[in-house]
């Protein structure tokens, strides 16, 4: 875990997404390729309301993930995806991905997002840092697949005097 760094996503690191998709089975489940995503994404880089960052490593991109800044209910941050690489998961690098997005998108109204049902991975990932589990949206995203909305608020730190 040394070495790494969490900054912004770039053009040039879109190929690197779109691997890291393909080779996710859970993307494969909702129809979702490398190519749609880096269109996506794309789109987003000159998007003032989506934020993107990088997971970078010493020997490249571990992972990505994309914020929309107001993206629940024009109030909150919503994580729109997070995806680590196969050879990276298990790491602490979506961890430390995770809080590099809330150093950035916890304040003021905290951070909401979907995973689905089945994604037991992902829902620990959440639980563990400290998201709560507020219901379940059958069929939300994709019709078979129910959707788990998780919400973590931001808890102010105790001002020392
Ligand atoms: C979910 C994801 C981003 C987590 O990143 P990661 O680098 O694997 O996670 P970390 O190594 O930082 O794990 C942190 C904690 O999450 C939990 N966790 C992560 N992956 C898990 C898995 N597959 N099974 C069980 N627990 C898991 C563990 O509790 C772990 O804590 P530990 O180190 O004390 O065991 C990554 O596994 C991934 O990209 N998965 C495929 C895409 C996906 O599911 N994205 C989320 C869709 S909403």
């Amino acid at each position: 875990m040394s070495n790494t760094s969490c900054d912004e996503l770039n053009r040039e690191d879109l190929a690197q997404c779109a691997a890291i998709i393909d080779e996710t089975e859970l993307f494969r489940d909702y129809g979702t390729t490398g190519q749609a995503i880096t269109k996506l994404l794309e789109k987003a880089l000159s998007d003032p309301s989506s934020d993107l960052l990088a997971l970078r490593t010493g020997t490249g991109l571990a992972g990505f993930a994309w914020v929309l800044r107001n993206g629940a209910f024009g109030r909150s941050a919503y994580l729109r995806l997070i995806a680590v690489s196969s050879v990276s998961r298990g790491h602490g690098y979506g961890s430390r991905l995770l809080a590099g997005i809330e150093a950035k998108h916890l304040l003021p109204h905290g951070l909401f997002l979907l995973t689905t049902e089945t994604n037991t991975g992902a829902r620990r990932f959440y639980e563990t840092s400290g998201y709560g589990l507020l219901g379940i949206i059958p069929g939300y995203v994709k019709p078979g697949l129910n959707e788990c909305i998780y919400y973590k608020a931001y808890k102010a730190q105790a001002l020392t005097r």
